[in-house]
């Protein structure tokens, strides 16, 4: 049986800067790990310590496996001085991921907010790889400055993929950018507040359609609410749910809200099992 508390060892095979303080990596793990979007790993960076993160990359390749890391403390600072050909630890993966069989033959809204894009790259490609099976896919997109997009070759090809959009914004009006300015809650202003019964008019169905949501806590709290007041149903919108964690495994409490362990029932958590948390995010 597989031990899911050993770290597999992983080469570092390519590392790329995506903003001044993001990194795309690719690791090379000594065996294959097989992931679903959505779920996470624990990355051990030796002598320092180790941290969860969801990669970001197509969960269907499993010889290699990417994570886009933002530098926020001890382990990710570490890992930003590694080089290609060094070593780290992947243990995993660990918790609950999309289940994209019940995504089939809907409309599918992906918002990310910063470093948040990072966790729904790896659903993106695994929903490019079935796109006939999904009505639609439209990815919104908020970064502070024009800087700190990541994925900046990425978002123009993925807007060329079939029945797929791509919108940005960035927080502040700048000299470099001629988009959307303002948070990302302004890239659901198309979504018409009260639901008319004339739905092919929608560029949703809000009964029907699918939302996942990664990004800063503000912004899961800002977006959860601006759909569920477009009349979203509770059960489509899917959140990262980020906590601190230590087992992964549902075993230490770390990560517990309530009845759920974040590592075991999540991350990725619906608007309707979070509703009644006073401030689930
Ligand atoms: C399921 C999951 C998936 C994640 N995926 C990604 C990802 O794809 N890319 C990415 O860049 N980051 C991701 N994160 C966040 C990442 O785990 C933290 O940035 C990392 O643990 C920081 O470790 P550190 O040792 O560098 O920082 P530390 O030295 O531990 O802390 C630095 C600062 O970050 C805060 N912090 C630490 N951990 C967290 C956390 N989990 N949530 C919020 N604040 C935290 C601390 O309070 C402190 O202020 C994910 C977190 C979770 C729980
Ligand atoms: S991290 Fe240990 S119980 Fe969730």
């Amino acid at each position: 049986m597989k031990n899911l508390y050993r770290p597999i060892e992983s080469v570092i095979e390519d590392i790329k800067d995506e903003t001044p303080n993001i990194k795309t990596y690719r690791f090379r793990p000594k065996e294959p790990v097989t992931f679903e979007a959505g779920q996470f790993v624990e990355l051990t960076v030796p002598g320092v310590g180790e941290a969860p993160f969801t990669p970001s990359s197509n969960p269907n390749v499993t010889e290699t496996m990417e994570i886009t890391i933002m530098e926020v403390g001890s382990v990710t600072d570490a890992l930003a001085k590694m080089k290609v050909g060094d070593t780290v630890g992947i243990r995993g993966p660990y918790g609950k991921g999309y289940d994209l069989k019940d995504f089939e033959g809907r409309e599918i809204l992906i918002m990310g907010g910063g470093v948040g894009l990072a966790p729904l790259r790896s659903l993106i490609l695994a929903l490019f790889d079935d796109i006939d099976k999904y009505k639609k896919i439209s990815i919104r997109y908020g970064a502070r400055t024009p800087a700190d997009i990541v994925y900046k070759d990425l978002l123009p090809k993925w807007e060329q993929m079939k029945n797929t959009e791509v919108l940005q914004t960035i927080d502040e009006p700048h000299p470099d950018w001629k988009g959307t300015v303002g948070v990302v809650t302004v890239l659901l202003d198309d979504l018409p507040l009260v639901t008319t019964v004339d739905v092919e008019s929608l560029p949703f169905d809000p009964k029907t359609a699918i939302a996942c949501v990664c990004g800063p806590p503000i912004m899961l709290k800002f977006v959860n609410m601006g759909l569920l007041d477009k009349g979203w149903n509770p059960e489509n919108i899917f959140h990262s749910m980020e906590r601190n964690m230590s087992c992964g495994l549902g075993k230490c409490g770390h990560c517990m809200m309530g009845e759920y362990y974040i590592c075991k029932d999540g991350p990725v958590m619906t608007a309707a099992q979070v509703a009644k948390f006073e401030d689930p995010f």
